[in-house]
């Protein structure tokens, strides 16, 4: 295999990270996809930052086992406590979502007044306030902890196998009144807290499912941005300056790893959220993700 022809690894606590791997599928349509996600112990948010720290380095070093030629960190929790060791450590490049995504805010606030919308430990460790303002020291930046977005993410996505034909039939199955009450509370504190953001960050890959409900709540004056896209853009930058970037005859092959028990729901909802069917899953052990 030519070095250019090798995957680009992606992890991610769990489903998450499909939705920055669909972005990459798309925009990089040459290239092949290794993707991890770590279903097992997700959620990350809830946990310590030495815990996620170890998790981002087992899955790193399983994935540069596996011959990726460049790793994306697809989940802010694992890019805000893991991303500098991993890059100290791994033997492959590696780039997480938080820069980008502090990039995408930037490029869209007039105000200069960011509201970032995250789990609870990529607020504590004030990432992407350092991220923001390392770009524009005079951005106010309003972190917001979600806790429990994930959690409502994940549980719809359990639901069953016809997420795709639910969303075509009743439209976006993720904005229920339920689940708009919830984000309401959530975000009141920078709602109605005085802040006066226009734009707000979804801090964490699995929030662009919440988009609905989230837009809902923000109202029309607030825009809302992530950072799959402007992940891509420096996934890209960063493979043609290394001369890496898969020719355009290659034809690309996703392979998709997860240590969840299940892996009937991880197809059905990894499926729903990728755009098109995960062709090859394949479970890996966390003995196996350890190094054991
Ligand atoms: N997808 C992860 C992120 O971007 C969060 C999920 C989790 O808590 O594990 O932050």
């Amino acid at each position: 295999m030519l070095d250019s022809e090798r995957p680009i690894g992606v992890f991610d606590s769990g489903l998450g990270g499909l939705t920055v791997a669909r972005c990459i599928a798309e925009s990089l349509p040459h290239e092949s996809i290794y993707y991890v996600g770590d279903t097992k112990r997700c959620p990350y948010g809830v946990r310590s930052e030495e815990e996620v720290r170890a998790f981002v380095l087992q899955a790193g070093h399983w994935l540069a086992e596996h011959d990726v030629k460049i790793m994306v960190i697809a989940c802010n929790t694992a890019t805000a406590a893991g991303l500098r060791i991993a890059q100290q450590i791994l033997p492959v490049p590696v780039i997480g979502v938080i820069a980008p995504g502090a990039r995408a805010a930037i490029n869209s606030t007039r105000t200069r007044k960011v509201g970032v919308l995250a789990t609870p430990l990529t607020v504590r460790t004030g990432a992407y306030t350092r991220a923001i303002q390392d770009l524009d020291a005079g951005v106010n930046v309003y972190g917001c902890p979600a806790p429990s977005f994930v959690e409502i993410v994940e549980r719809e996505l359990a639901t069953g196998a016809h997420l795709q034909e639910r969303w075509l039939q009743d439209g976006d199955i993720f904005d229920t009144p339920e689940n708009r009450a919830e984000v309401e509370r959530t975000l009141a504190p920078i709602v109605e807290g005085g802040a006066q953001v226009d734009t707000v960050v979804l801090g964490c890959t699995h929030f662009p499912l919440l988009a609905g409900p989230i837009r809902h709540a923000l109202g029309p004056d607030v825009r809302v941005v992530s950072s799959a896209e402007e992940t891509t853009r420096e996934l890209e930058d960063i493979l043609r300056r290394r001369n890496q970037l898969a020719g355009i005859g290659h034809r690309p092959t996703h392979r998709f790893a997860t240590t969840s028990d299940n892996i009937a729901e991880f197809a059905a909802a990894g499926s729903f959220i990728f755009g098109q069917p995960l062709k090859s899953i394949e479970h890996v052990s966390l003995d196996e993700l350890r190094g054991l």
